[in-house]
């Protein structure tokens, strides 16, 4: 089932390294993930690249401070937003995109495999016929290679599977923005154990993102500051390829497969998986009981 060292051209991603977006990093403290607003540098367009939206899963609480800290900043340079993109279905925190859509507009996008997510996880938490899995919650659902505008400034997703069977990087100019197939070079990579997921694949994919040129920025989806250093979000491929520790150096996919697969065996499940799997498989809707109140529920046995 799992292609093995699926061939890829990169000649058919349109990358464009004089194109240097504005960068900013808004980190989320309660889960680790770095949200991104990507600015057009040549217009008042922006995207926004994996938000949050808060939740004390103990009182069953949401609020959206980490959200508004996108919208006010959003306004206060007077920008417009043109994309809100998630790279791939988080298991690990909510997304904002609704809430950040209904104040400022935007197109909501994920991978067309999203589908494949929404078909797994809609058995696992036993939706109805009305939870629809062929993606249309979502504005846009991208196949590799696709291209998008933001501003006069082009983006373009690449299929990077593996840590999920939907996961897209996105490259806008000189910056790409990883999700989780790599973490900083000191933090490795992403776990590959969730369903549909596969080390091999990862491994393919992570090749795939150091195929970009040296002087690619990258911006990773989360950080746990690792032995103890300050949070990190940005690195380089040159960067990744030389000292990341679990593919740099020249790594075997060997190596990589049989390191990943006994580490994946001892991670726990992230905290907010339950909640953030029943959202983020609806573009970050709440699903609603039958009285159309919001609410979660916590299947048993089944993760
Ligand atoms: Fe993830």
């Amino acid at each position: 089932m799992t292609p093995h060292h699926e061939d890829f051209d990169m000649a058919q991603y349109p990358v464009n390294m004089d194109l240097r977006p504005k960068v900013d990093a808004f980190f989320d403290e309660a889960t680790n993930t770095i949200s991104y607003i990507v600015q057009d540098p040549t217009s008042d367009a922006c995207a926004i690249v994996d938000s949050v939206m808060d939740i004390d899963y103990a009182a069953g609480r949401i609020t959206h401070d980490h959200a508004d800290r996108l919208i006010d900043t959003i306004r206060q340079r007077g920008l417009t937003l043109e994309w809100i993109i998630e790279t791939h279905v988080h298991a690990d925190h909510l997304s904002a995109a609704p809430y950040i859509q209904d104040k400022l507009g935007g197109k909501v996008g994920i991978g067309a495999n999203i589908q494949l997510v929404q078909d797994t996880f809609g058995k696992i938490f036993n939706e109805g016929t009305e939870f629809q899995r062929d993606g249309s919650q979502f504005d846009a659902l991208f196949q590799d290679g696709d291209t998008y505008t933001v501003g006069h400034m082009q983006g373009f997703a690449m299929f990077t599977p593996g840590h999920t069977p939907a996961c897209m990087v996105h490259v806008m100019g000189d910056a790409a923005f990883v999700g989780d197939t790599l973490f900083m070079p000191d933090g490795g990579s992403a776990r590959a154990d969730f369903p549909g997921g596969d080390a091999g694949t990862l491994y393919d994919s992570i090749q795939k993102v150091l195929s970009l040129p040296d002087a690619m920025r990258l911006f990773m989806c989360h950080d746990y500051g690792p032995n103890g250093r300050d949070i990190q979000w940005e690195t380089t491929v040159a960067e990744e390829k030389a000292n990341n520790i679990h593919v740099g150096g020249g790594k075997t996919r060997e190596e990589f497969i049989k390191f990943r697969t006994e580490r994946d065996a001892q991670l726990a499940m992230p905290r907010l998986i339950i909640p953030s799997l029943q959202v983020n498989m609806r573009a970050g809707e709440i699903p609603t009981d039958q009285d159309g109140n919001p609410q979660l529920k916590v299947p048993v046995n089944k993760l």
